[in-house]
């Protein structure tokens, strides 16, 4: 093992002389696990990354999601280039260059009549709190305890609660994720714990009137990629729809990761509202916020605001339409599925083999090993503090990366696929778990 850190440590010494912390991210900063230092990047190809230190990774953390297809896929930055080369990175007017990226993503999601394109997720899911309000003329938001849909005021409470805050598992408290946040915001809110179905129904019922929009994570991947029970979703979408409050899929994540027809397609199920960003476009910045023809009539009509002058340029747009065409192409899914699936069925063996409990939640292309029992998995956040507290992962995720896996380093974070991984990927990551679980 020859793991190398000297030149990322000391970029890192200088970056702190002017970046705040050090990094353009708090999911890059050591405070997040990156220590001694974030590593820092060279350049990626393919299902691999080379840091300045000449150390060279498989990627299993692909930008957080974005880089479905892998760093530097061919046919999507030829497109883009073209399309800079020849036409313009920014108009700020219309061209067809949308209607491209927009037609294929009403062909691929059958929730999705008509749609607009955004630059963030966070900022595509404060557009679904105004357009559920707008349709609905109701204010308050259901969101889920340990669920995360960006950084924004209005939303950002209640991912990572304390629990001697957060009140009974039956009526959280809304707790705010950041100082700076205006506490009145928390009357904007019904904060609950998810996957209980009893407690929606209650809550929905009795409130139902104030209620604008529930909003979730179809699968939880910013918690270790916890599965919805079943049927829970489906009770969601039936008592949302018997009660006048739009559903809201936040799909920044799952969607075109977990399959071509995103998690709705996986469950069946069609929301009113999805947001969509990280790999529509295969590693270029770009968002969406899709819905029924009924809810984003009111952005035709003018009565919702929808502006932005970076939305739907031409740069982004190139790269959705590019990265759908890829991901459309037969196989695709299924490969990237099944070799996921195979690395964590594979770290589950070694570390049950070599004494650990273990266990793994999500779909192969975002899934967490857990090291616990199958049967005490986690189904929600607080069921899943107690094992973040006591869980070895810090340790196991340094053997990895020493070895040359990268993945984010926390117990709540992912492992993810790319379209480019490759059976040699998942047996080199499997014979470094080998040695990584030994040294837990
Ligand atoms: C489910 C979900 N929603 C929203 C966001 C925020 O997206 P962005 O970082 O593009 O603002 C994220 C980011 O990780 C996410 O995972």
């Amino acid at each position: 093992m020859s793991y190398k850190t000297v030149r990322s440590q000391t970029l890192f010494q200088e970056a702190q002389r002017y970046l705040a912390g050090g990094v353009g991210s708090g999911t890059r900063a050591p405070s997040s696990g990156w220590v001694p230092s974030p590593v820092y990047v060279d350049h990626g190809e393919g299902s691999h990354i080379w840091d300045v230190d000449g150390n060279e990774y498989i990627d299993y953390l692909v930008g957080g999601g974005p880089l479905i297809l892998g760093h530097r896929p061919q046919p999507v930055i030829d497109q883009v280039c073209h399309t800079i080369q020849q036409r313009g990175s920014l108009f700020s007017l219309a061209h067809d260059l949308e209607i491209e990226a927009s037609r294929k993503i009403c062909q691929l999601l059958p929730s999705i009549q008509k749609i607009r394109f955004d630059n963030s997720g966070t900022s595509a899911v404060q557009r679904a709190f105004r357009l559920a309000r707008a349709y609905t003329r109701k204010t308050k938001i259901i969101r889920f305890e340990g669920h995360y849909h960006g950084w924004a005021d209005q939303i950002h409470w209640s991912n990572r609660p304390p629990l001697e805050a957060a009140g009974r598992r039956n009526a959280p408290r809304p707790i705010p994720n950041s100082n700076g946040i205006p506490e009145i915001l928390a009357e904007t809110l019904i904060v609950l714990p998810w996957n209980d179905i009893d407690l929606l129904e209650k809550t929905i019922k009795s409130r139902k009137n104030e209620i604008a929009c529930v909003i979730t994570e179809p699968i939880l991947g910013n918690l270790g990629g916890i599965m919805p029970k079943p049927g829970f979703l489906q009770a969601m979408r039936q008592l949302t729809q018997e009660n006048d409050i739009v559903l809201i899929f936040d799909e920044v994540l799952t969607g075109f990761r977990v399959a071509l027809n995103c998690a709705q397609g996986l469950f069946k199920i069609k929301p009113d509202l999805t947001t969509l960003a990280k790999a529509i476009a295969g590693g270029f910045p770009a968002a969406a916020i899709g819905g029924n023809d009924e809810i984003m009539s009111l952005i035709s009509c003018g009565d919702v605001m929808y502006g932005g002058t970076y939305n739907s340029n031409p740069v982004v747009t190139s790269a959705v339409a590019a990265t759908l065409y890829e991901l459309e192409k037969p196989g695709q899914y299924e490969r990237m599925n099944a070799l996921g699936e195979k690395l964590a069925n594979g770290l589950v063996e070694i570390a049950q083999r070599l004494g650990h409990p273990a266990c793994w939640s999500g779909v192969g292309a975002m899934f967490q090993l857990w090291f616990c029992p199958p049967e005490e998995l986690p189904t929600d956040y607080r069921s899943a503090v107690p094992i973040l507290k006591s869980s070895p992962y810090a340790k196991f995720w340094k053997g990895l990366i020493q070895r040359g896996i990268l993945v984010q380093p926390r117990q709540d974070n992912l492992f993810l696929l790319s379209c480019a991984h490759t059976e040699a990927d998942i047996q080199a990551a499997l014979s470094a778990a080998e040695f990584a679980i030994k040294e837990i």
